[in-house]
């Protein structure tokens, strides 16, 4: 054998960690990451959520706090859900002036104003009784148009009282544009969309339906959430959302769509976000628990894999804990 073989050495630059650090194409920063909250409405104490250790459903006030921290940690950004205290047929806390996001997003922006990005989810499903994520026809299935009304009123609840960013999760047809016009219609020009454009009917959505109180009392959202089996059907969405006048564009779940993401990343100059779902979360901390998997490894890793299929936004419950990580 030749001395000088082999020629080509790639183990060369992955010799020191100094070495790797200096080659690493794909960074992670806080500023990346955007943290997903529950608020519930009239709970006392924070409730932790059993199937997402670590994730609890807020109060008004300990929501403020954790908020506080996790813009101290150097998050990118902060998403709300809310969970109502009542909930009817049209998911009427949704777009109540006074309803649990509304005053959530009122706080926050008084104790954060423009130090971090207030996002907030926009869909009915947390607030209906059904659990739907639109208003149903007599015949218990999804009216479509009807339920993009609702979306138009929602937006102009959570824009008036604070929210930076609406980001429709309803995968409803026609939502960005018929919340885009209701915005600009009442002059909220510069509250931005991010848009829930490729969301899958998933089951890794699992534990956030504890968390958010909202799985369907009958059927399932496939009717409106993409197939599984689908990826071009989300390239066509995604286009369809840019055209309606979406700022930015969501892949939803995130690690098992790891080619979906990649694709609108090649697809569109807007950014690129990715959901790191609640069963994606539990996953691994569940592994983690069971001495399975090295937690904080792998956590790094599902987020560094996320970045490297083109995300440029990652929405992770781990948000504020990483963003800290990252700071030391
Ligand atoms: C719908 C919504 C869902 C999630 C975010 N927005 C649930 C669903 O579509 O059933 C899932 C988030 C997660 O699993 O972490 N409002």
């Amino acid at each position: 054998m030749p001395a000088e073989f082999p020629v080509a050495r790639p183990r060369r630059l992955r010799r020191t960690p100094a070495l790797r650090r200096m080659v690493a194409q794909t960074r992670l920063a806080p500023a990346d990451l955007v943290l997903p909250m529950f608020v519930k409405e009239g709970l006392g104490e924070p409730s932790p959520i059993p199937s997402m250790p670590g994730v609890v459903q807020h109060t008004r006030e300990s929501l403020r706090k954790a908020a506080h921290e996790a813009v101290e940690a150097g998050v990118g950004g902060l998403i709300l859900f809310g969970v109502p205290a009542v909930k009817d047929g049209t998911g009427s806390g949704a777009d109540a002036p006074d309803g649990v996001v509304q005053t959530a997003l009122r706080d926050l922006s008084a104790d954060l104003g423009d130090a971090t990005v207030i996002m907030s989810d926009l869909c009915l499903d947390e607030f209906t009784d059904h659990g739907h994520c639109g208003i149903l026809t007599p015949a218990g299935e999804i009216d479509n148009d009807a339920t993009l009304e609702r979306y138009a009123s929602i937006a102009l609840a959570q824009a008036s009282a604070g929210a930076a960013v609406v980001a429709p999760s309803g995968m409803m047809d026609g939502q960005v544009g018929a919340i885009r016009s209701a915005l600009d219609g009442a002059g909220y020009h510069d509250v931005a969309i991010l848009a829930y454009s490729a969301k899958y009917s998933s089951a890794y959505y699992g534990p956030f339906r504890d968390a958010a109180e909202c799985a369907p009392r009958f059927g399932d959202r496939s009717t409106h959430q993409q197939d599984p089996a689908n990826a071009d059907e989300s390239l066509r969405e995604v286009l369809l959302d840019l055209d309606e006048g979406a700022d930015m564009v969501m892949v939803k779940p995130a690690g098992p769509y790891l080619d979906v993401v990649r694709r609108v990343r090649d697809t569109v100059q807007v950014p690129v976000a990715a959901y790191q779902v609640s069963g994606e979360y539990a996953m691994i901390e569940a592994a983690a628990a069971n001495g399975w998997l090295d937690r904080d490894r792998t956590i790094m890793e599902s987020l560094v894999a996320i970045r490297r299929a083109g995300a440029d936004i990652v929405l992770t419950y781990w948000a504020a804990e990483v963003a800290r990580a990252l700071a030391r």
